[in-house]
Order: C-alpha cells, then structure tokens, then sequence
C-alpha cells in the first residue's frame, strides 16, 4: 500500500506483560524486534537532494503544509503520541511543522473529511506541545531563527550521511515528503530506530509518485513524466516508489504495531465534494512545482530528450478537471 505510516519501536516491558496475558489464556500477539540485517549497497548518487531550496520551494512547502493540514482534518500527525517530551522532524524543509508541533495552538478542524474510521482507531494527538522540545533537521538552512519558538530548535545535517546524536531517547520522530530524499532509507530509519526509546513513535507522511484516476481518462503527459523521472532517479540508486515499501521495511527493522493508511488524495479541483475539491486545489498548485525540478534535473543528464516538449501538455493534463486525478500519499 502506501503512504501514511504510523508505529512504534518494541516496548520490551509492555512486551513481558503482554506475553503474562498470553500466559493466562488470553489470546494475544506479540511481536517481537528483528533488527534489519539488510545492508544494501548503493552506488552514491552525485546530489544529496534534487529539489530547489530557493523563495518559491520554500513557499511552495508551506502551502503544502496547509494542504496536508486540510487532508487530516487540521492534525499534524496520526500516530498515537500523548504529551511527547522530545519529538524530532526529519528534513525539517522551512521548519513549519516543527513550528506548529511544538508551540502554535490548535486549529479548528475545518469541514468534514471522512477521516472517521481512522481517528476512530487512533487516538488524536494534541495539536500543540509546549511540553515538548522539537527538534528539526535539515540539509540547508531555510528554518526561522531559533528565538521564533523556545522549544523548537533546527539543525543543519545531512540525516543520512551523519551521526545521530540527541541527548535523550526521543518520543515522536517525523518525517514528511521524504520521497526524493536519501540513497538509502532504510539506514535512516535504523537511525530512528537507534534513537527513539522503547514505545516511541515514528510516522512517515509521503507520496507515490505515480498517479491514479477515478474515471477513465488519463493523463498520459503525466504518467510519461513521472514514470521518466522515477526510471531515471533509480538509476541514480533512488527509490522514488519507496513509500510503498516503508511498511515492510520497518517491520524488518524491528517497529511493531505498524499502520499503514492510504489517502488516495484529489490532484484538482475535480471532486464535488467542497473539502475534497480544496485539496484538490491545494494539489494543483503545488504538485507541478517538484515533478518539473526533477524533471530540470534527469531531463538533461539522463533522458535524452524524453521529456522534450511535454511539460506544457502535462500542467494542462493536471488542471484539466475531466481527468479525475488522484496521488495516493
Ligand atoms: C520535500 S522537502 C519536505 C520538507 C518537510 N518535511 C515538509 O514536509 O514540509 C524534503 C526536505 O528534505 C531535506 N533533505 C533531503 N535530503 C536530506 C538529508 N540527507 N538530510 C537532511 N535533510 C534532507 C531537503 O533539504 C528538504 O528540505
């Protein structure tokens, strides 16, 4: 499946006690940790990140933070986490949900996505944590000064090629839009693993880059493009379908309890329904943004040609409300 990942590392304790209940005769199933053995090697890929981190991305990132809020009903997360002490943001971006976690009050939900059966299984989190020390952590420095929020604060690193160290066992680790992100993932989430205490939390929010549709008609320009850039991103060694794989890979590593919810979320404003038509619109203007930089990207140095001329007929196929455009994410 994909997108929306929710789990926690093995609390050995809970686990103990679990098993007692099991001893007495109730029937319960405990998963055991089974660290990763899996190592794989991956040529380096020549660029950290193949996104912008100019004015217009980091704008783009924030109304894609707004479009994320609308999508869970004006949460930042799903994930089961009451009153975390130290949460932790990976790839930051401009530090707006680190920001919003760690010290904005709570938004009013808008309208009414039918998010029901999930939040139904989910106990919400709190929307703001005052208690909490957010921590955010990116490649570039494009976050507030730190004195926007006592309690959050960011760090320039390259989370997959540099050392974790935090001076306590987080809580909540966060990682959102990670998709062109890392040669290797599955080492970052060892890392998380490594530094989250027992019955810790992580979530992961992403997107597959490959589109789907509620109705017949396609948009060819689109899918040409998205399948181009994700041949090409693989051959640099990066996974851009990884998102589809997150679940597996962190049951190999050892989380339990893992939830995997797949959103499969309007590309524009086709829907009749009004929230999810905002979405849609929310989508339209910032999915182009990320599919044409990696398209500037793998266009040149690896395409040879194949994306010539199709970038006109794929932000036309993208607003085009007949196509029934949908990102599973
Ligand atoms: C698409 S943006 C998402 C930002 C943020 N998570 C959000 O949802 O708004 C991906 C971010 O990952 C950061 N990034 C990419 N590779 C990284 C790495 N190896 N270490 C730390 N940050 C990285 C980029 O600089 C960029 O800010």
């Amino acid at each position: 499946m994909a997108t929306t990942i929710t789990c926690k590392k093995v609390d050995v304790g809970a686990n103990l006690a679990r098993a007692q209940h099991n001893i007495n005769g109730k029937a319960t199933t405990v998963s055991s940790a089974n660290p990763s053995q899996n190592g794989t090697t991956r040529k380096p890929s020549r660029k950290a990140y193949y996104l912008p981190n100019d004015i217009p991305e980091q704008n783009r990132l924030d109304l894609q933070h707004q479009m994320c809020k609308l999508l869970l009903n004006g949460r930042l997360g799903l994930a089961p986490v009451q009153s975390p002490k130290h949460v932790l943001d990976v790839a930051t971006g401009t530090g707006i949900w680190a920001l919003e976690y760690g010290s904005t009050p709570p938004t009013t939900p808008p309208l009414s996505l039918s998010l029901k059966n999930l939040t139904d299984k989910h106990p919400l989190q709190a929307k703001n944590n005052p208690q909490a020390h957010v921590i955010g952590t990116d490649l570039f420095t494009m976050q507030p000064a730190a004195t926007a929020a006592p309690n959050v604060s960011f760090i320039r690193q390259d989370v997959e090629k540099e050392e974790w160290k935090y001076p306590h066992p987080l809580d909540y680790i966060h990682l959102r839009y990670i998709v062109s992100c890392f040669d290797d993932a599955q080492s970052v989430l060892r890392k998380a693993h490594a530094a989250l205490r027992p019955g810790g939390h992580i979530e992961i929010f992403d997107i597959v880059l490959r589109p789907r549709y509620a109705g017949d008609k396609r948009a060819r320009a689109l899918d040409n493009w998205c399948a181009a850039v994700c041949a090409a991103a693989a051959r640099e060694g990066r996974d851009m379908q990884k998102a589809e794989k997150y679940k597996r890979w962190l049951e190999e590593i050892g989380f339990v309890d893992v939830v995997d919810v797949e959103l499969v979320v309007p590309g524009n404003a086709w829907p009749e329904d009004d929230r999810m038509r905002e979405i849609g619109r929310h989508l339209v203007q910032v999915q182009p943004g990320p599919l044409l930089s990696l398209g500037s990207y793998f266009g040149p140095r690896d395409l040879s040609g194949v994306l010539d001329g199709l970038a006109p007929d794929m932000l036309r196929d993208m607003e085009d409300e007949s196509i029934r455009l949908c990102w599973p994410m």
